[in-house]
């Protein structure tokens, strides 16, 4: 993830912008740039590794603008070197990005065919020689920019200054967070508000779609359809900077419009986006090749975590999977291959039962590799590799964030374990990165959902029992939407695989019992379609979680059906999670629960 900061000032931006950028470090610090206007000219002054190496080059070079941008990465495309940094410009304009442009290859293409000439290996530079290429067919700075943002697919977040304009500048958000702060004579763009707390704790969060163009006197925000829209002024109170809620009443909302931001992220870390392959972040001290079995052990929504990557591990690398939940395993003491590979995944990564399996499985001379989210954790410290979420501090007890960003990290390992057992050739791991690379647009897009889910929320708030169905890899996550509201709203919840209903569970149906549905339509759509069939015949009311094509063809009548975008199966997992996460939510919120803190529930449980 990178931090992104824009200045229309009074005087000289360079100092704020560069205090700006230091609060930002939190999210990488590869390298570092700004670009101001020196009498109407675009100057940039870019250093690679830290902000230091940045300051000391305006104190060697200076700048004096009133305007100007700057930027913190890590690096998602190319190198973390000089030539990569941002901003990246060209005669007309400067841009800085935090996120991913999913389309960047196509669009170069077609600029390159068009006659823009490419520095770097960067998707940021597509942005930059597409507005350029906009204002040369005759648009000024606000049309094209205007003209291009619906050409970019993903999650970003932009900000840009264009040559000769010394009175405004443009931010755009799309899928990750920007903040526009409001000082005197002064107006402020960035990634948070900790970046604009030095200057104003007068701040607006732009929604999802919205851009604005930035003047001494304020901001003119447009939405998605270009509409000028009015966005809530709130006063940010100090001790709120560090962890703030944004726009949102909860923290759990946070964090789960935090995902298309926190997964693209995640994502940038383990995938080289150019070369279409996994680049894992640290070697591993043994060989997925050698192995003959992997154990996972995890507790509540990382086990759930787990049980979708078993799915995963054994059909891209036929890598058969033994998992657990980690209360089980650390006093079932299953036989455990020496040098064999035990995987644990904790958010908190001080879980004592998921610790307790790690201690196990090391004392059976297994090699131990940690999926946590905070690298300085117990488990952390005590595993052989550790493979970072990068989804930033999780505040809400409901694990959301965590949840998608441990499923992108697990399946970028099922990845490197097919490469590495040769079970994949480049071809499926390109399409397979390419399937993970389309994930943070699909997770943003699906957030247009929340509105018809909270209408579907007051008709499951009037529930007693709700059951979660799903097959393949959606039944894990049938579990996990169930956990979820039951978690949170208290409802009973309960998940099954689908073709487990006839089983037994079938008979608790009767219309007083929504039934949650998790198909997207993949290759046995048909056989849960059959599922659904069986509980509407004995008057189950329906809630269908699909895609178009699943809404078109099953033929029944449902409570609900919310039509998510089309999603390579592969991936639908993490995508899926936001619509079981927003219904939990939307339900508690509705009941009046405690949604952040509910009743019995810690955060980490750090005891047995
Ligand atoms: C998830 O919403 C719950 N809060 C809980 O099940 C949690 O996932 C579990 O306690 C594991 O926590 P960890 O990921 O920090 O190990």
């Amino acid at each position: 993830m990178c931090g992104i900061v824009g200045i229309v000032g009074r005087e000289a931006v360079a100092g704020q912008v560069i205090e700006a950028l230091r609060r930002l470090e939190y999210r990488g610090y590869d390298s570092a740039g700004i670009a101001t206007l020196e009498h109407g000219r675009l100057e940039r002054r870019r250093a690679e590794g830290k902000l230091s190496n940045l300051q000391l080059k305006l104190v060697q070079s200076p700048l004096t603008g009133a305007i100007g941008i700057g930027h913190t990465r890590w690096a998602t495309h190319g190198r973390p070197n000089e030539t990569n940094a941002h901003p990246h410009a060209t005669a007309r304009l400067a841009v800085v990005h935090n996120g991913i442009i999913e389309n960047f290859r196509e669009l170069k293409k077609e600029l390159e065919t068009a006659g823009a000439r490419f520095e770097t290996e960067t998707d940021t530079e597509v942005v930059a020689q597409l507005v350029s290429h906009l204002m040369d067919q005759g648009l000024g700075p606000v049309a094209a920019v205007e003209a291009a943002l619906p050409r970019l697919r993903g999650a970003f977040a932009l900000g840009f200054l264009f040559s000769g304009e010394e009175d405004f500048l443009i931010g755009a958000r799309h899928g990750a967070p920007l903040a526009i702060g409001f000082g005197d004579g002064e107006t402020y763009l960035g990634s948070d508000a900790l970046a604009l707390a030095p200057f104003t704790d007068e701040i607006t969060y732009l929604d999802e779609g919205d851009w604005a163009i930035l003047t001494r006197d304020g901001a003119e925000i447009r939405d998605i359809a270009n509409q000028i829209v009015a966005r809530p002024r709130q006063k940010i109170v100090s001790q709120a900077f560090l962890v703030d809620k944004g726009n949102h009443r909860h923290f759990m909302a946070k964090e789960i419009h935090e995902q298309p931001e926190v997964v693209g992220r995640t994502l940038a870390h383990y995938v080289d986006l150019a070369g279409g392959r996994i680049a894992l972040p640290e070697a591993l001290p043994f060989d997925f090749a050698k192995l003959s079995r992997l154990s996972i052990t995890a507790c509540g929504t990382a086990y759930y975590a787990g049980l979708v990557a078993k799915y995963w591990f054994e059909s891209i690398a036929r890598l058969p999977v033994e998992i657990d939940v980690a209360s089980e395993t650390r006093y079932r003491e299953p036989p455990l291959d020496r040098d064999g590979l035990t995987l644990v995944i904790s958010q908190s990564g001080e879980t004592a039962d998921t610790l307790a399996s790690l201690r196990y499985a090391k004392s059976q001379g297994q090699h131990s590799l940690a999926v946590v989210n905070v690298p300085t954790s117990t488990i952390a410290r005590e595993s052989s590799v550790v493979m970072p979420t990068l989804a930033g501090p999780e505040i809400g007890v409901a694990s959301t964030k965590a949840f998608s960003c441990q499923l992108t990290v697990l399946l970028c390992l099922a990845i490197a374990a097919g490469r590495a057992r040769g079970t994949i050739d480049a071809a499926r791991e390109r399409a397979l990165v390419d399937a993970l690379i389309t994930v943070p647009g699909l997770m943003a897009e699906s957030v247009a959902l929340e509105p018809e889910i909270e209408v579907l929320a007051r008709e499951i708030a009037k529930a007693r029992d709700v059951l979660y169905l799903g097959r393949g890899t959606s039944y894990p996550m049938a579990l996990e939407g169930a956990l979820k509201l039951k978690e949170i709203s208290y409802i009973h919840a309960e998940g099954y695989a689908a073709g487990e209903l006839k089983h037994g569970p079938i008979a608790l149906i009767d219309e007083n019992v929504p039934v949650i549905v998790i198909a997207p339509h993949d290759a046995i759509f048909e056989k849960t379609v059959s599922n659904m069939q069986e509980v509407a015949a004995r008057g189950g009311r329906i809630v269908l979680i699909g895609d178009a094509k699943g809404a078109a063809d099953h033929g029944l009548d449902t409570l609900a059906t919310l039509t998510m975008p089309a999603v390579d199966p592969v991936v639908a997992p993490i995508v899926y999670a936001v619509p079981i996460q927003l219904l939990a939510y939307h339900t508690a919120v509705f009941m009046g629960k405690d949604v952040d803190q509910p009743r019995n529930l810690a955060k980490s449980v750090t005891v047995e």
